[in-house]
């Protein structure tokens, strides 16, 4: 896409947590580019997260849900897009456990909208692209070796990777079948500012602020490749600039973590922030029942990107966890506002607390 063209850009999702880094990305990088951010606003989606850039020129909201098509269809007949980044989504794996019919609306359905109203705008517009945000849990679980590569095969294990993976198949089966370009990446777990406490992370930076238990599933053994948020922000730019049309790109940090392992890291960073004795928040872990068809391991082999894009992580963990743990601190607000009311609920569910 040439930089110097304006550009009307749907961002789907932009109030969430990786979106809301998207859209700032975008509409401070971009002045040229209309960006309209569409998001339904659920539970996770916060215009909180959009303060610093919702004056912008270059910059609207509307309020919307993928899933009702006629809304789509119409958005896309007053808009002539010129591509879709989406990142709208369920994405909370314990949540796709207890309400799957949720993810399939969402995830498929939203995403079959949205491609059914990008193949109208596509045939006038050679240049438009539907970029589609996906994860790395579609290829399922990796054992102890080995890492999933553009090459592997899909096999999702859980409601939530399940949807994400009918919905990157659709986003192929509309370029295969219709034509329609499009890109995909499938990411590594993402951790930062503006994510919303029920990802391990963040629940735990909040738990430990309020020393409260640390529920950390099964024997903690499992494991994750963790990216810096705004890393993952600079791979959907490149990607959606240069990335080729057709192609799937893996991201990921380079950065696998035992859960447990991660626990305790985090607890010695609070642990000095908060001026508490060494070891204080340790005591907090508590191992609880397992998650159903827990993933054992995940991890991304992101040299494709790497190669073609020159994109690698910029920030260490260390570097990543105390920004993250220190935008908290300051954020507490926005902690309060967000873990009230139907949190509340939610967590005495999940967790029997
Ligand atoms: P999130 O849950 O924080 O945000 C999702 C956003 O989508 C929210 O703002 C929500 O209001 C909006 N939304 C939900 N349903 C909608 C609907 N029907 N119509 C319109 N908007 C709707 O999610 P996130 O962690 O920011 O993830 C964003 C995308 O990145 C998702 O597609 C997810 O699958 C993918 N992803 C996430 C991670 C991660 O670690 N969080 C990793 C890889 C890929
Ligand atoms: P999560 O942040 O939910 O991301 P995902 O399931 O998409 O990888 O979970 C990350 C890891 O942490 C995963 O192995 C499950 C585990 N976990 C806990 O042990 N306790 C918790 O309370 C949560 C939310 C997750």
């Amino acid at each position: 896409m040439k930089k110097n063209t304006l550009k009307n850009i749907l961002i789907t999702g932009g109030a969430g947590f990786i979106g809301s880094h998207v859209v700032r990305q975008f509409v401070n990088k971009y002045s040229n580019y209309r960006v309209l951010n569409l998001d339904a606003l659920t539970y996770a989606g916060n215009l909180e997260n959009l303060k610093e850039i919702e004056q912008a020129p270059n910059y609207s909201f509307v309020k919307g849900d993928i899933a009702d098509a006629d809304f789509v269809n119409d958005l896309f007949s007053q808009n002539h897009f010129d591509g879709v980044i989406h990142l709208a989504a369920e994405s909370h794996v314990d949540r796709s456990i207890t309400d799957p019919v949720s993810f399939v609306r969402t995830n498929v359905l939203g995403t079959v909208n949205l491609l059914n109203a990008s193949l109208q705008v596509a045939k006038d517009n050679p240049d438009f692209l539907f970029y589609h945000i996906s994860t790395d849990e579609v290829y399922g679980s990796l054992g102890k070796e080995g890492l999933f590569t553009e090459k592997t095969a899909y096999d999702p294990n859980s409601p939530y990777s399940a949807s994400k993976a009918s919905s990157d198949h659709f986003v192929r089966a509309y370029g295969e079948t219709y034509g329609l370009p499009y890109v995909i990446s499938n990411c590594s777990n993402n951790y930062g500012p503006n994510q919303f406490p029920e990802k391990l992370i963040p629940l735990f930076i909040n738990n430990i602020i309020q020393n409260k238990a640390l529920p950390v599933y099964g024997d903690g053994n499992y494991t994750r490749d963790w990216l810096f948020v705004k890393d993952h922000a600079e791979a959907i730019d490149l990607i959606f600039h240069k990335g080729k049309k057709g192609e799937t790109y893996n991201v990921g940090g380079f950065n696998e973590w035992k859960n447990i392992d991660l626990t305790k890291l985090l607890c010695r960073l609070m642990d000095k922030k908060l001026n508490r004795q060494e070891g204080a928040s340790e005591k907090l872990i508590t191992f609880v029942k397992d998650r159903p068809g827990h993933d054992l391991r995940y991890a991304i082999d992101a040299t494709k990107i790497n190669q073609e894009l020159g994109w690698k992580p910029s920030v260490t963990f260390e570097e990543g966890l105390e920004n993250t743990i220190d935008w908290y601190f300051e954020n507490q607000e926005w902690l309060d506002h967000v873990t009230s009311g139907d949190y509340l609920e939610y967590y005495k569910k999940q967790y029997q607390a």
